[in-house]
């Protein structure tokens, strides 16, 4: 059955529709996923940098969690129902799972840079695919990779020297 059925939807066709809303919600999983990890770090951290990293995380978090609305949100405007479950979360993810317990502070740094790296490049990927069906949703991604990416490098500015190590 189609979930496309409401009236007034953007004037795309059924097949593009559903392929926008399959890269939105890639997109939302691996925002939301982002999102639950980088809490994990806020919980995890340990170290001489664990006040600046708990309180990075945070932000960092609040920021993917925008993120995630703002990508699930196009998804319903072009009559594609995005979902945020834990459990289709937990089945479209490309994350690798965190060992429970205390982590030293480079290795989150390395873990931190390592998962939004990988989330940028996929981003980056959704980005020009998009921009051959819908630019209005690929704007969205693309607002997305830029905060991404500036978030790559504040890290890197700011830990880059211990993410090495
Ligand atoms: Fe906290």
């Amino acid at each position: 059955m189609s979930s496309t059925t409401q009236a007034h939807l953007p004037s795309l066709g059924e097949h593009q529709r559903d392929e926008v809303g399959h890269q939105l919600q890639a997109m939302l999983v691996e925002l939301i996923d982002l999102s639950l990890f980088g809490k994990q770090l806020h919980w995890s951290v340990t170290g001489p940098l664990f006040r600046p990293l708990h309180e990075q995380l945070d932000e960092l978090v609040d920021s993917w969690r925008e993120l995630s609305d703002v990508v699930a949100e196009r998804a319903v405007a072009l009559g594609y129902f995005p979902d945020g479950q834990s459990a289709t979360v937990s089945a479209g993810s490309n994350l690798d799972r965190l060992e429970r317990g205390a982590l030293e502070d480079h290795v989150v740094v390395r873990e931190l840079t390592g998962r939004l790296a990988d989330v940028a490049e996929r981003a980056r990927e959704r980005m020009d695919r998009l921009g051959e069906i819908d630019a209005a949703s690929q704007d969205v991604v693309i607002e997305v990779l830029r905060a991404l990416e500036q978030q790559l490098w504040m890290i890197r500015a700011q830990f880059g020297h211990v993410g090495r190590g």
